[in-house]
């Protein structure tokens, strides 16, 4: 709740024309940052915003690494709007051929032509995935293969980072379904990065699909690749909650709390990282 807060009322305070399209759920369910609310000030740009406040809830709750606050603004219409059901999801880094990966194709296939492109034997490839019962056929499939797998209890979004950096992370490849709005948040940042990801939706029953179509989708078992489901410029946010690789997450240090975010934008591919700290708040939080 105090992430939805904070970045509600951050929102508020620029000036653009904005409106959640990937939010907090429909107006009836979420007092804030619900689908279709507007926000800003209104006198600027038209922007279309997704959120995702706190992504992770569960490692935040157990205070396990990688929990973020994460958040895209792209020009209006320019992301897929999806719904909150699940999407299956291939990605990987910049650098390789377009095609490298193909949600279509076997976890095997992709992972030869991914080694192959990056000119390494199959076993030195890194895949990480959900560890989720629903992935236990890919994971076996890729383990036969000699693949490494890492798995994450909880996270995609950082798990598709993970792959714009393999050499920092180990990470080349994500694989698997997660939540639907993740993906397009994780397409925003690859954007931003240079990078492959291609994403289905993956309906689990007929009030999903009739959900997919009120959203104005046409095809729902279409398949999505970057630039469909993210075209033109967008910038990209993500604040560390808990610690984990991508960014430090908060720390209160006496009066003050500490924050770590990066912002990127796809027109200009500038990555910044900013440390924040906030005065008063480390008191005012601890209900102090
Ligand atoms: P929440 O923060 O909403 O709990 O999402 C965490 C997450 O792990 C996402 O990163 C991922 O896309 C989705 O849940 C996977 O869903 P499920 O836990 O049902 O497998």
């Amino acid at each position: 709740k105090a992430a939805v807060d904070a970045m509600r009322k951050e929102l508020g305070r620029i000036n653009i024309r904005g409106k959640v399209v990937i939010g907090e759920g429909e107006m009836d369910e979420a007092p804030m940052l619900y689908i279709g609310e507007e926000v800003g000030i209104g006198d600027g740009p038209r922007v279309d915003i997704a959120v995702d406040p706190l992504e992770g809830t569960t490692i935040c709750a157990k205070d396990m690494p990688n929990a973020l606050a994460v958040l895209a603004i792209s020009e209006e219409g320019a992301m897929l709007h999806a719904p909150d059901i699940y999407m299956d999801k291939i990605a990987i880094g910049p650098g390789y051929p377009p095609g490298t990966v193909d949600l279509d194709d076997s976890p095997t296939r992709n992972v030869e032509r991914l080694a192959k492109a990056k000119g390494v034997p199959v076993c030195d490839i890194t895949a990480c995935l959900l560890d989720r019962p629903r992935h236990e056929k890919i994971i076996a499939e890729l383990r036969s293969i000699g693949v490494a797998v890492r798995l994450i209890p909880d996270g995609d979004i950082a798990g598709v980072i993970w792959t714009t950096d393999a050499a920092q992370t180990g990470v080349d490849i994500y694989l698997g379904s997660g939540g639907a709005p993740e993906g397009v948040l994780a397409a925003a940042a690859l954007k931003c990065t240079g990078g492959q990801i291609q994403g289905r939706l993956l309906p689990e029953n007929d009030e999903q699909v009739k959900r997919i179509l009120s959203m104005g989708i046409k095809d729902p078992r279409r398949k999505y690749n970057l630039d469909e489901m993210v075209s033109g410029d967008v910038i990209f946010s993500a604040s560390g909650v808990t610690d984990g690789s991508l960014m430090s997450g908060v720390h209160f240090r006496g009066d003050f709390a500490e924050t770590e975010t990066v912002v990127m934008r796809a027109k200009t591919g500038t990555v910044r990282r900013m440390k924040t700290s906030f005065r008063n708040i480390g008191l005012k939080m601890k209900g102090i």
